[in-house]
């Protein structure tokens, strides 16, 4: 299990309002205990924060907001202390257009970094090259008044896309993976793997009901090219290095393209996992399908939520507590590789922003705000008295009230891990569906272990299983033999889900 940590919010130890790396060491305990094999950390590299450390300045240097090269050896060196791997996002599909190599690009055609980012004369009415629409908002190209030339950015006007048919490009990103490679970084989580190479021809895009689909600025089949490039450097290195794609696609055969035949990514993330609705009977379509597609020797990737998408706890569950148990004890009962978002081992809700404090051009500051050590003022996050850059949520959910309390969710959350660890046929052992029906999708792992979660109204109960039972969302039924017909109950029936306007994923 990867524990995932928004840097700016993890920890402050200089008292200046935001995490730092050093704030990540003086926590690495916490990480530890819960019992994860590592962490990643969303971009530490420069930024001037257009969209918060994913428009890059230099990929080969800290920020100086968190920190130095020095801080993330001594991470790297706690952490190995503690048996735990550091993995780094790396950003590859864009630069921040205040890069130097943008700088040079915009600055004329003859520029010996022109090539190095996707531009296109104007169409025949001065408009955009083709009909290519940007990830978050408007057209993915921008006219460069000073050059006549418009160029592709598939996120931000601030994000130009990097020309990935270059040579040089591909050269220079196979530096900047062994420059933190060689520090003994275990490995990167690649942004936005599925992008990076555009069509040539600059085909438009085919239309459809709700927008455009991405034939042709997204998976083009050259990315595999890189991908399997990349495998061979992280396979050179002793220990192996891993490669973790965010692969947001929307349907599951695209994604599962990405592991190739076991010589591309290592993991890619199963979106439709994360972005479907907290369904039995959706999320059992969706495994069911990974388990069918997935290569034989590879496993899926599942997260629960991430920096880009409202927090499990308010998305899936409405901030109902029972409701945040039965998600924990089903993810952690997954096969595959399993990354948990800081924060949501206490259940953590989005959190309200009031709108002179919002800072993310698209709206996912909810689930970025800084994590909750302690009920006092800071949050345990930063000093008494100083001012996070993004706002505390309620404090009451905090880790050190949670430690205390072996009934709460962080502790169910631990005891989950630990059995996921302890158990090995919960880590290995094959998924096989046991029941499907109404609120109720339980399966089996291996030959031992069955699972059941009731997402349903209805009280629901299994037959056929015998044993005891290991963990249970009440805590007064673990070790509890089972005497079958097993019950499940529902969640309360007050429970309201979040309407589809409240609940947003950032892209589906
Ligand atoms: C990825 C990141 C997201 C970022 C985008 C553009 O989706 O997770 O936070 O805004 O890429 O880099
Ligand atoms: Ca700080």
């Amino acid at each position: 299990m990867l524990y995932q940590i928004y840097p700016r919010s993890f920890a402050d130890a200089n008292g200046d309002g935001i995490g730092d790396l050093r704030g990540v060491i003086e926590r690495l305990d916490h990480v530890a205990w819960l019992g994860a094999d590592g962490i990643w950390l969303n971009p530490i590299t420069v930024s001037p924060n257009a969209d918060w450390g994913y428009d890059v300045v230099d990929f080969c240097a800290v920020d100086p907001e968190l920190g130095t090269v020095d801080d993330l050896d001594a991470l790297v060196a706690a952490a190995r202390d503690r048996d735990l791997a550091v993995v780094l996002d790396l950003v590859p599909n864009h630069t921040s257009s205040e890069h130097p190599w943008f700088v040079a690009s915009r600055s004329l055609r003859e520029s010996p970094k022109r090539d190095w980012y996707v531009w296109a004369d104007p169409a025949s009415d001065g408009g955009p090259p083709n009909n290519w629409v940007s990830t978050f908002l408007g057209p993915a190209w921008e006219l460069d008044e000073k050059t006549g030339q418009y160029y592709l950015h598939n996120f931000l006007v601030e994000q130009p896309d990097l020309n990935w048919w270059n040579a040089a490009v591909r050269a220079e990103f196979e530096r900047i993976l062994r420059f933190w490679l060689d520090r003994g970084v275990a490995g990167f989580r690649v942004d936005v793997a599925h992008m990076l190479v555009h069509d040539q021809e600059l085909r438009d895009n085919p239309l459809a009901t709700d927008g455009q689909t991405q034939r042709y600025n997204s998976n083009h089949d050259e990315v595999h090219v890189l991908y399997r490039r990349w495998r061979e450097v992280a396979e050179s290195y002793d220990p192996p290095r891993l490669l973790l794609g965010e692969t947001f696609l929307p349907g599951v055969p695209e994604i599962v393209s990405y592991y190739g035949a076991d010589d591309e990514l290592h993991l890619a993330f199963d979106i439709p996992f994360t972005l479907s609705p907290f369904d039995a009977g959706a999320l059992r379509e969706v495994v069911e399908e990974t388990e069918a597609l997935m290569p034989p020797g590879s496993v899926p990737c599942y997260t629960l939520g991430n920096h880009d998408v409202n927090r499990f706890t308010t998305r899936w569950c409405g901030d109902d507590p029972e409701q945040v148990r039965v998600a924990l004890l089903l993810f952690f009962c997954l096969r595959g590789a399993l990354v948990l978002y800081y924060g949501d081992e206490l259940g953590l809700p989005d959190t309200r922003i009031p709108s002179a404090r919002r800072l993310d051009p698209i709206g996912r500051d909810p689930e970025r705000t800084p994590m909750h050590w302690a009920d006092e003022s800071g949050g345990g996050f930063c000093p008494p008295g100083v001012e996070p850059w993004l706002p505390l949520g309620d404090l009451t959910i905090n880790v050190a009230d949670q430690r205390d309390d072996p009934g709460s969710v962080l502790h169910l959350t631990r005891d989950l891990i630990s059995l996921r660890r302890a158990e090995r046929e919960l880590r290995d052992g094959a998924y096989a569906t046991l029941v499907a029906g109404g609120g109720l999708w339980a399966w089996r792992r291996g030959e031992r272990c069955v699972v059941a979660c009731n997402l349903g109204d209805e009280p629901a109960t299994l037959d056929n299983v015998d044993g005891e039972i290991a963990v249970c969302t009440d805590r007064a039924r673990d070790l509890d033999a089972c005497i079958t017909p097993v019950g499940c109950r529902p969640g309360p029936a007050s429970k309201e889900l979040p309407t589809p306007g409240a609940c947003r994923p950032t892209r589906c």
